[in-house]
């Protein structure tokens, strides 16, 4: 292929669009003798960017020391520098002039943010590995740049289908390549638990299998489709470690005392009731949970933490909390014991004497409890942060009055199971994750948003796709671009070059006909 044809090619179509962007009339082209001069705390980071353009262009640049440099043309340098001050930790100054490309930043989080943006700097076919051998320019520009918000997240249910860890490495790959930060694993529910731990291997024994779905919750008439897998220890030191050269930490989410089916089939004494249950073959909310007058569902809690906590080396735990019935603790002998002994008025102090103990431990530990907003209560320890995704909106403001951070998942904007005639492309991008009854002096509990993927019926690879984007794409927009520089149209021109750039990914992302009109069913939901 000739220069000029790929010259012909070249546009600054950045998503997400950077905070300031000046593009000057010259380029920069890289050949066999470029050279990448690196800060050596930044050598994983050059070598992926070294990986990238061998794999793209056939060139091999050298990796040398910055601290050598001898030449001045010709050069990629990524440097740590105390005078990035204006950014904050993960932002980044990249500046392409003829003489060669420099990256600085004061963490390599913002430089490897600005390698992500480096990467959009050449055309599309850049992504395509097959192609060898090109000669590639890529336009001078001065780009500073820096995320609007901490949080930056994508969650994804594996525990009603399971996906496995190419998929989630495919996905992590497309995350860090949109400077997404956030991966929080959903991975215990009524279907299926997915995490191997030690001290209890019935969870997976029983717990990761189910022996189908029922076609109608009416006629309990099974799909006759078997679903499975769960991640061994040794997978998810693999899958963390694989986030973690991407900058993106990895939330693991138990969710309890509800949504707890798959944990009561392989441990019934757990319940209120003794059980026998099965993995649940069907969705929705189930009324079973875990009996919270037992001193051993705290034990199991613990032991269970014990092990996520030496698995993941996030901070912060989600253990979910959500859409917990109350009917069972109602009747127990042991709930209405704690509840006398206690003190307590209703069963939802019941759930908040659970909460606040899991933090309390998970603190004690040095881990801070997240959970969904139904774990919001007047009691609610202070240190837990609030995951917002549906009603009582009040709490939410209150919690963060309160001075208590919030991540949003507001479900009308960001819950992307739901088809594109019921949440287009257009609503994700427009929603805004500060609410405007809100004070400015609040802002910064706002960590940021997380859109979430729940996979009751998205069986497949494919659907999870499709699904995903380009929904996810306008969600990193919104967490990384400044609000004044948002603009949807833009977005969209932008949008049909970034799509061209996962075509040679393969990515089953819904097409414009799909993802613009609300009026059509979708397609891949089943
Ligand atoms: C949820 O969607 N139940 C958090
Ligand atoms: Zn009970």
């Amino acid at each position: 292929m000739k220069r000029n044809e790929i010259m012909s090619d070249i546009k600054v179509s950045i998503i997400p669009e950077p905070v300031k962007i000046i593009l000057e009339k010259e380029n920069f082209t890289f050949n066999e003798k470029t050279v990448i001069f690196t800060d050596l705390r930044l050598k994983k980071i050059a070598e992926l960017l070294k990986k990238f353009l061998a794999q793209a262009t056939g060139l091999n640049p050298e990796i040398e020391d910055l601290t050598q440099i001898e030449k001045k043309n010709n050069v990629v340098i990524l440097g740590i520098s105390d005078n990035e001050k204006n950014l904050n930790h993960e932002g980044y100054n990249l500046k392409v002039s003829r003489d060669g490309i420099n990256i600085s930043a004061l963490t390599p989080n913002g430089i490897f943010y600005g390698v992500q943006t480096l990467r959009q700097l050449f055309p599309p076919k850049i992504e395509d590995f097959s192609q060898k051998n090109l000669e590639l320019s890529i336009p001078c520009v001065k780009i500073e740049d820096f995320p609007r918000f901490p949080w930056r997240g994508f969650m994804l249910d594996e525990a009603r289908h399971f996906f496995g860890k190419d998929v989630v490495k495919k996905i992590l790959d497309l995350m860090a390549f949109l400077k997404l930060n956030i991966f929080h694993w959903h991975l215990t529910d009524d279907q299926g638990w997915r995490i191997e731990i030690k001290k209890y291997p019935l969870l997976t024994e029983i717990g990761s299998k189910r022996k189908g779905t029922y076609l109608t919750r009416r006629t309990k008439k099974l799909d006759g489709i078997p679903v499975s897998g769960f991640y061994s220890q040794e997978d998810l030191r693999e899958i963390i470690s694989y986030a973690n050269e991407r900058f993106i930490s990895i939330i693991p989410e138990i969710d309890m005392p509800g949504h707890t089916t798959a944990a009561l089939a392989s441990y019934p004494e757990l319940s209120c009731t003794g059980g026998p249950f099965d993995v649940s073959p069907s969705f929705g909310i189930h009324k079973d949970v875990f009996c919270l007058g037992k001193e051993k569902t705290y034990d199991f809690a613990q032991d269970i933490f014990d092990e996520v906590m030496k698995i993941f080396p996030s901070e912060i735990i989600h253990t979910g909390g959500d859409e917990v019935p109350k009917r069972r603790w109602k009747k127990c002998i042991d709930c209405q014991k704690l509840i006398q002994k206690e003190g307590f008025e209703t069963e939802k102090d019941l759930q908040t004497y659970f909460t606040n103990r899991i933090a309390d431990y998970l603190l004690a530990h040095n881990h801070r409890l997240m959970g969904w907003n139904e774990i919001l209560d007047e009691n609610l320890t202070k240190n837990a942060i609030c995951h917002y995704w549906t009603h009582n909106f009040d709490k939410v403001l209150k919690h963060i009055r309160r001075g208590r951070n919030v991540v949003m998942s507001e479900m009308s904007a960001l819950y992307l199971n739901y088809p594109y005639n019921l949440l287009p492309l257009h609503k994700t991008y427009m929603y805004d994750p500060i609410p405007i009854e809100l004070d400015q002096k609040f802002y910064e509990h706002i960590l940021g948003l997380e859109a979430c993927l729940w996979t009751e019926y998205i069986p497949n690879k494919k659907g999870l796709e499709w699904h995903t984007f380009p929904r996810l794409i306008a969600v990193a927009e919104i967490g990384w671009t400044p609000k004044k520089k948002r603009n949807f149209q833009s977005f969209l021109k932008r949008l049909d070059y970034f799509l061209k750039r996962l075509d040679f990914h393969e990515i089953n992302y819904a097409p414009k006909d799909d993802f613009e009109k609300e009026d059509i069913k979708s397609k891949n939901n089943k």
